[in-house]
């Protein structure tokens, strides 16, 4: 500006402006005018309250500057391939390859920083506890989390491998088998899973284990440490534990969720039985087959468009349900009378649409909205809806932190085809059997020990109360169809150990990756990570993953079938 030269100079702690007046020597000015953005200076001046009316409120340092009377240019800056402080959004690809300028921007400094004060608080509570971390490997062999693994060849041992974990879970229960009694670990985990925007190949966890202990006691310390991070981050504002407990089946039935988020108020109601004899086909015809027909009230919603409803419509479809069935409450008399309107309102008769109205607690201007389906379908895929009704009417406040513990999980999950069963959470929980053998006799309804920590909407971390008994653990692995050999192999070493005094025991594991993105109010982990991978489970920045030369993966041991020549050839190391 005329004489004058105005400079942003940002650093971790925030943007100063800095001004070059007359008072310094023209060609410094000159210099100073000709820096390209984003390089690195040297500054030296007097730190002044800005002259009237040039005082920026939008800025914490807005009304002050430093006057330069020096500088000197350390690194001059390419022209950067997107401006860091824009506002408008960029393209992640292209954030990530750029991923040191996109860091620069101090949203995401933020990130970091509270990614940091969390674990620390984390670490500073877990010692105070009497837990010791400890490491345990990265190269070792498939852990049972049931996602696909990664792989590492062994050069010593050809034509063998490393799996990278999925969780430490086997060698935190060895730990308490070798009487370390108190075991945490920030720890990175590796799953070979379809991404999502919760969901990243490697990720972090706070893992924990504790001997002699029951589930209230892991409770009791994951909900203090939890705490005590938020409030290391919330300027010392706490969540106050004990956390509310519901049980899963509880869950299901009022959220059509195993993490639900409970911001607001809105619930699910099965009205199954009161439709039964309904002239509504298909509400009854799915009554009459075993399913469920599951219905919410939306407040506020006879307003919604045509548009509005199918966008709902498209939500429940989304999670596999075959429609979304809707009445609007138009009007709901003293004498418990309703008038309803639109959808299926037109088969609906009178004393039907008003056990709706009540099942459900809808109010005049509401709009009904169901789905009828199998018991898991339906409470899916209206439990998705009623997220978006949350989000759309503006019900969820954004600033609370609803923690909730889900507990008493089936034990098992089972294929709705195949009928065979796969452990709901891993093989190491102990089952809640309600009769001796129910476990071999009807192995689908046995509830496990177990419990998940969900934070609005989120599944924040999973525990259990684990086996410790060498009988109980060979058992559950047969009743997921383990054959003999298999369990050998796999598992051997574990059913060995439990053979030398195993201590009761317990644990659990915190996804502080979700934690962080959380709190920082980021919709992706990509944004609370250094460096994240894309959703294709590639890194930008690196070209990771790349094809490696072939002297280096015959000594590896292995060889690349053609048919996985990658699409885009990776820049070899
Ligand atoms: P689980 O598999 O439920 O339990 O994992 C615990 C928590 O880790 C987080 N998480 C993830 N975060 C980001 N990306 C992923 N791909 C991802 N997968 C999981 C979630 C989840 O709740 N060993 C057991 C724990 C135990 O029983 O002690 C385990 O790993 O927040
Ligand atoms: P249709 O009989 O397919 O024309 O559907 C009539 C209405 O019922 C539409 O609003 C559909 O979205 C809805 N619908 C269809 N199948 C289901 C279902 N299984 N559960 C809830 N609503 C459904």
């Amino acid at each position: 500006m005329g004489a004058l030269v105005f400079l942003d100079l940002r650093d971790r702690y925030g943007i100063m402006q800095v001004s070059f007046d007359e008072s310094v020597p023209e060609e410094l000015r000159v210099a100073a005018g000709r820096l390209k953005p984003e390089s690195v200076i040297s500054v030296t001046g007097k730190v002044r309250a800005r002259p009237d009316g040039m005082v920026n409120a939008d800025r914490p340092t807005g009304a002050v500057e430093l006057l330069a009377t020096s500088f000197e240019l350390l690194s001059s800056a390419a022209t950067p391939p997107f401006e860091v402080d824009a506002q408008q959004a960029v393209n992640d690809e292209l954030r990530l390859q750029y991923r040191y300028l996109d860091l620069r921007n101090h949203h995401r400094q933020r990130a970091l920083e509270m990614r940091h004060s969390i674990f620390l608080a984390i670490r500073n509570r877990l010692d105070r506890e009497g837990f010791w971390e400890i490491e345990t490997p990265m190269l070792t062999k498939a852990t049972p989390e049931g996602a696909r693994d990664y792989l590492v060849p062994s050069r010593v041992h050809p034509g063998e491998f490393f799996a990278l974990p999925q969780s430490p879970q086997i060698f935190k229960q060895l730990l308490m088998v070798a009487g370390t009694d108190r075991y945490f670990q920030i720890v990175k985990c590796f799953r070979d899973e379809d991404l999502r925007a919760d969901r990243q190949p490697e990720f972090t966890q706070l893992d924990m284990e504790m001997s002699f202990v029951d589930e209230a006691i892991v409770h009791d310390v994951i909900a203090e440490t939890v705490a005590d991070a938020v409030a290391a981050v919330r300027n010392g504002v706490r969540p106050q534990p004990p956390f509310p407990v519901i049980t899963w089946r509880e869950s299901m039935l009022r959220y059509g969720s195993d993490k639900p988020d409970t911001r607001f108020a809105v619930e699910l109601a099965d009205v199954t039985e009161l439709v039964a004899g309904s002239e509504f086909g298909v509400f009854s015809g799915t009554a009459s087959t075993g399913g469920r027909v599951r219905m919410l009230a939306a407040p506020g919603g006879a307003s919604f468009s045509r548009k509005e409803i199918s966008g709902l419509e498209g939500v429940a479809k989304e999670q596999g349900a075959k429609g979304l069935a809707w009445a609007k409450v138009t009007a709901v008399g003293d004498d418990g009378a309703v008038t309803l309107e639109g959808g299926c309102s037109k088969f609906l008769g009178a004393e039907e649409g008003a056990a709706l109205v009540k099942a459900t607690g809808a109010e005049e201007g509401d709009v009904l909205l169901a789905v009828a389906d199998s018991y898991a379908k339906s409470a899916q895929a209206l439990g998705a809806v009623r997220v978006a009704v949350g989000r759309k009417l503006g019900l969820i406040d954004d600033d609370k932190l609803n923690f909730l513990w889900v507990v008493d999980f089936p034990m098992f999950d089972q294929d709705e085809e195949t009928g065979a069963l796969s452990p709901a959470h891993h093989p190491f929980c102990t089952p809640k059997e309600d009769y001796p053998g129910q476990l071999e006799k009807e192995p689908a309804t046995v509830l496990a020990r177990s419990y998940d920590l969900v934070l609005n909407g989120y599944e924040l971390g999973s525990g259990s109360v684990r086996i410790h008994d060498s009988d109980l653990q060979q058992r559950v692995f047969e009743a997921i169809g383990l054959p003999a050999d298999e369990i050998k192999s796999r598992f051997g070493f574990v059913i060995e150990a439990f053979r030398y005094g195993t201590p009761p025991h317990a644990g659990f594991a915190v996804g502080l990756d979700r934690l962080v993105m959380i709190l920082a109010g980021e919709e992706s982990l990509r944004e609370v990570i250094a460096f994240p991978k894309t959703a294709t489970a590639a890194c930008p920045l690196t070209g990771a993953p790349t094809t490696i030369p072939a002297a280096q993966l015959a000594e590896a041991g292995v060889a690349v079938l053609p048919a996985a020549t990658p699409k885009s050839p990776g820049t070899s190391a």
